[in-house]
């Protein structure tokens, strides 16, 4: 190959460069936002609607919170603590128990999907507030 045609490949070289560059960042981007499987979230999460509502909403009940479009981490953090014992409830350290690593991915996915109110603060909820 001669100088010339070396200088004349550059610029194919820097887009496929590029072109690998954006891919992985947008791979990666989405990773962030979806990390575990919707559709077995979906399939996981049929036991959990008997209390958190057939559309994660809950229902009138206040025993029972609201999963629906709530922070994926939140719902992760908190199934994980139930897990080991650190967040204690009877009914959920059962229902956690039965959840692996990757079914909590996927089922805190499927529930921080679904429509909802984010979590906010109790600004104005509270009297004296
Ligand atoms: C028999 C009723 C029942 C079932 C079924 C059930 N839960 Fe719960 N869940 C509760 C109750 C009650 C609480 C509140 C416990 C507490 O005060 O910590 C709760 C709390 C939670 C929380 C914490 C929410 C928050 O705002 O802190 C998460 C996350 C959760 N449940 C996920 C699930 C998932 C996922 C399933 C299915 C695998 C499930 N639950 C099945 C009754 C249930």
């Amino acid at each position: 190959m001669t100088r010339a045609r070396i200088d004349q490949d550059r610029p194919k070289v820097k887009r496929f460069f590029a072109s690998l560059l954006i891919t992985t960042l947008a791979v990666c981007a989405a990773s962030a936002f979806a990390k575990g499987d919707l559709e077995a979230g979906k399939a996981k999460a049929v036991v959990c609607q008997a209390c958190h509502g057939a559309d994660g909403n809950a229902g009138t009940d206040p025993q029972y919170p609201r999963l629906a479009g709530q922070y994926r981490d939140y719902l992760a953090r908190a199934l994980h603590e139930y897990k080991s014992g650190e967040r204690k409830n009877p009914i959920m350290a059962g229902f956690a128990a039965t959840l692996s690593d990757q079914d909590i991915d996927n089922v805190t996915t499927y529930f921080a999907s679904l429509p909802g109110s984010k979590l906010t603060d109790l600004h104005g909820r509270v009297q004296g507030d």
